[in-house]
């Protein structure tokens, strides 16, 4: 079966997009990115998901992560469509990142974006509301898959995204609902005398019935 798992290096493929035609790790280069999908232009639930990440761009840019959405409309359309987008921000600015036309739903079918169940009105199949964040050194790092009738949170990915960074660099990992700031947890495959040396703010562990010393806790 098509598709991409985590781990997984992402093919550097070439498209067509609303700035051009772009290769992919060029469009990337150092950068981390996100690449999302979306069943069809001039569709509801897809103009209110790419008007609210055009309108948290900066908070992308801020993470050195670099934009791109994809749909098996063409090129004039994404174009066409853009305006709608930016108009429900009540803003005439251009779309701030790039939409990939993948008419013939190549690239989709590759990384096993598509959704079964979707059709449009000629009864094409269409895209899933598929997510994927892809690390500096191309490899997959997250993926969502979403049908068409229920829109992503993109503050969600944010935060997914500050996560993914931050345990890049650290051996923690990232609580329910962990925001920047919050404690985080000791990964378990890290001994007590090792976390002792890593975490000069102190470790604390909470009891737990089973007595086991597993939910470790620190500030970095
Ligand atoms: C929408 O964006 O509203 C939508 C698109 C395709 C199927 C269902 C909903």
């Amino acid at each position: 079966m098509p598709g991409i798992l985590l781990g997984d290096v992402f093919p550097d493929f070439e498209a067509d997009t609303t700035v051009g035609r772009i290769k992919f790790y060029d469009f990337l280069g150092d950068s981390w990115g996100i690449m999302f999908s979306h069943p069809k232009d001039f569709t509801p639930v897809c103009t209110t998901e790419l008007a609210f990440a055009a309108s948290i761009s900066d908070k992308f840019t801020e993470r050195n992560v670099k934009m791109i959405a994809l749909s098996v409309d063409n090129v004039d359309d994404h174009i066409f469509w853009s305006k709608d987008v930016m108009a429900f921000n009540s803003s005439t600015a251009p779309l701030p990142f790039p939409i990939i036309a993948d008419a013939n739903r190549k690239l989709a079918t590759l990384l096993g974006m598509m959704d079964p169940d979707e059709i449009d009105r000629d009864g094409n199949p269409l895209t899933a509301r598929c997510v994927f964040v892809i690390g500096p050194d191309k490899k997959l790092k997250m993926s969502c898959l979403y049908p068409a009738t229920t829109g992503r949170n993109f503050d969600e990915l944010l935060r997914v995204i500050d996560s993914l960074q931050l345990t890049a660099q650290k051996k923690v990992a990232t609580p329910v609902d962990w925001r920047p700031g919050d404690k985080v947890m000791v990964l378990p495959n890290i001994s007590d005398e090792e976390a002792a040396k890593l975490f000069p703010n102190g470790v604390t562990t909470k009891d737990v019935p089973s007595g086991k010393k597993y939910l470790r806790y620190t500030r970095l």
